[in-house]
């Protein structure tokens, strides 16, 4: 007989409700044939987590179990699946806010992910850094690659003499979108406050401007003189923050614009902006991301061509102190991703 896996999950039990609940979490002993499960050892915390629970944003049946970034170790596999095994050491996106419930949750012992969103760690690279990647890879993904129509990336990044600009290079979202549009090989050029300009180049934007310097829009636009813009994407979702990314594209011809929040409606008119879906790798037939997840991530951790950036914030204690992280998380992080270990 198969081992059964005994599983605590932390839950959401209600609309709005606070703090997360321990106690026995869903049943994750038989995933489905495209379905792995893993034995989590860390979690990461996400914006859209704390926005759940004072938002309610998206209907989902309670008691849920929040939580999209995993780290952790296979222990058992879909009959359908072939690149992955029990024992690997992995990340994975969990999809529960859109589908699977709260099974596919991040927050508990045991998660179920769909295969084509999980990677091999490897051995160099502890779980408590990879966990921060998931999200960050899905949602750089969609704006990218879907949204924005680049081109793939690759190990060996070959230059294309194109820019993309990428706003809030020192978000965990931005911190990822600069490395796989670098590795596309697009000239980066990003913005963030100037304690992070160094971290955001060391991530391989060309050059950073201060958000908070009133001529940040002037100022980007003398950067982009001359060059080819590819496309801009912005990875904080404010108002202002996307109507700045609209000016700046709307003053190199217009185009696409990628934003992980609903745009405003009052754009220029040469602009056309589109919001991330992050969940799109893991749902969508033949998404351009499932090639990334599959053919890049793993041999571009292995080679430093993907750092799994910001740095984490790991804090201890389990199930019990994720309420915690995510209000820490609720707080403010500046280059850094709060992390929980199971
Ligand atoms: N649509 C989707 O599917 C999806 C998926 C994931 C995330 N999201 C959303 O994406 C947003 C970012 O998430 P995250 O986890 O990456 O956030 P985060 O890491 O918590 O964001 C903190 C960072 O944002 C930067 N920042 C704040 N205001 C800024 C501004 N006006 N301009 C430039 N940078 C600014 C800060 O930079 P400095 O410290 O350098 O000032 C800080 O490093 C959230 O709203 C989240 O809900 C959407």
């Amino acid at each position: 007989m198969s081992t059964q896996f005994v599983n605590q999950a932390a839950w959401q039990t209600g609309a709005n409700v606070k703090p997360l609940s321990v106690g026995p979490g869903p049943d994750q002993n038989n995933p489905a044939s495209d379905e792995v499960i893993i034995k989590v050892e860390y979690v990461a915390i996400n914006p859209s987590e704390w926005k759940f629970q004072d938002f309610n944003y998206i209907p989902v049946q309670f008691p849920h179990v929040l939580g999209s970034d995993v780290a952790g170790t296979i222990v058992k596999i879909g009959d359908g699946v072939t690149r992955l095994k029990e024992g690997d050491r992995v990340i994975g996106h969990c999809l529960g806010l859109s589908f699977g419930g709260a099974k596919h949750g991040g927050f508990q012992h045991y998660t179920t992910c769909r295969e084509v969103v999980v990677a091999k760690v490897p051995d160099s690279i502890p779980l408590s850094h990879a966990v921060v990647l998931p999200l960050g890879l899905s949602t750089s993904i969609v704006g990218l690659f879907e949204i924005l129509k680049l081109d793939l990336p690759t190990l060996g990044g070959e230059k294309k003499a194109r820019t993309v600009v990428i706003w809030g290079g020192s978000s965990s979202m931005g911190s990822t979108a600069i490395q796989l549009a670098v590795a596309a090989g697009y000239d980066v050029v990003s913005t963030a406050s100037p304690r992070n300009s160094g971290y955001v180049k060391a991530l391989g934007a060309q050059d950073t401007f201060d958000h908070t310097d009133s001529e940040v829009v002037s100022n980007i636009l003398k950067k982009l003189d001359g060059r080819t813009v590819a496309g801009v994407y912005d990875c904080i979702g404010e108002e202002a923050t996307t109507k700045a990314c609209a000016a700046i594209l709307s003053q190199v011809g217009g185009g696409s614009l990628a934003t992980v929040l609903w745009p405003p409606s009052d754009l220029p008119a040469n602009v056309q902006a589109s919001m991330v879906f992050a969940t799109n790798p893991g749902l969508v037939a033949d998404h351009p991301g499932v090639k990334v997840w599959r053919d890049f991530v793993e041999s571009a951790l292995e080679t430093g061509k993907l750092l799994p950036k910001p740095e984490p914030k790991v804090l201890t204690g389990g199930l019990a102190v994720v309420q915690d992280a995510l209000d820490l998380q609720k707080k403010g992080v500046s280059a850094q991703k709060v992390v929980v270990q199971l």
